[in-house]
């Protein structure tokens, strides 16, 4: 393993069982994400896109293999430890953007801070710097129904920088948005990238978005395949 590397899966194999059937998500499936590292995964609906996130993510649990996050094995830690590792070295963005719908956006930035135990001033001020950079300082205290599809989305990705990740682990962040609003968004991704070198790995249907990112990868018949660099 490089000491570069934020991230990193070996052998990890996932299926479900639902009743008397056994559904093979992926088998073996190695990857590994370095320091600011850009990655797309695509694959076809229902490959296991999501799935592999969630695992990454220490979401979900595999059936076999194992997770390394900024050098602690996931599967060695306790719901609490991993719960704090989630916390620290990684941010979430989903396609629906999951902001809580009683907080306003300030709150909902400032959530994984206080989470982290920082004192509620310095949580608010750094939010604020943060919902600032991605555009919406004018919209502090709107609650998430109060926001726009693109707005909502600048705020999640705001929530998921806010802690400073190593890694940032985006499930089709732009599946929602219009061609336009999908690309601010993106160059929002590239621009936070470049200022704080965070990690990305990226859940695409989209080859544009695809195409914007260092590496890119094909999740196809329970297997990673590297499609691409730049
Ligand atoms: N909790 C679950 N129980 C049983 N099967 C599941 C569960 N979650 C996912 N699956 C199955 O695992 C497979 C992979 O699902 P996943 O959501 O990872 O696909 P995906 O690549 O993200 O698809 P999409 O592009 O449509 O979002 C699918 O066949 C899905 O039906
Ligand atoms: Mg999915």
């Amino acid at each position: 393993m490089s000491d570069t590397n934020v991230l990193s899966c070996n052998r990890l194999t996932k299926f479900f069982v639902d009743g008397e059937r056994k559904i093979n998500v992926f088998q073996d499936l190695n990857f590994s994400v370095n320091a600011g590292e850009t990655i797309a995964i695509m694959g076809a609906s229902g490959s296991g896109k999501s799935t592999l996130l969630h695992l990454l993510g220490g979401l979900d649990t595999a059936n076999e293999g194992e997770i390394n996050i900024q050098g602690q094995k996931l599967n060695s830690l306790s719901a609490k430890q991993r719960g704090q590792l989630r916390n620290q070295h990684l941010g979430f963005v989903y396609q629906f953007h999951h902001l809580l719908p009683e907080f306003s956006a300030l709150e909902n930035v400032m959530m994984p801070l206080l989470i982290g135990n920082l004192n509620k001033t310095k949580a608010k001020d750094r939010a604020t710097a943060i919902l600032s950079q991605v555009g919406l300082a004018d919209r502090l205290t709107h609650r998430p129904a109060q926001l726009s599809g693109g707005e909502r989305q600048r705020a999640a990705i705001a929530r998921a920088m806010v802690t400073q990740p190593a890694c940032i682990l985006a499930d089709e962040p732009t599946g929602n948005l219009d061609e336009k609003t999908a690309a601010k968004v993106m160059e929002l991704f590239i621009a936070l990238k470049k200022q704080y070198n965070t990690a990305l790995v990226l859940v695409t249907h989209d080859q544009k978005v695809a195409d914007l990112m260092q590496e890119q990868y094909l999740l196809t018949q329970g297997s990673l395949v590297k499609s691409n660099s730049i």
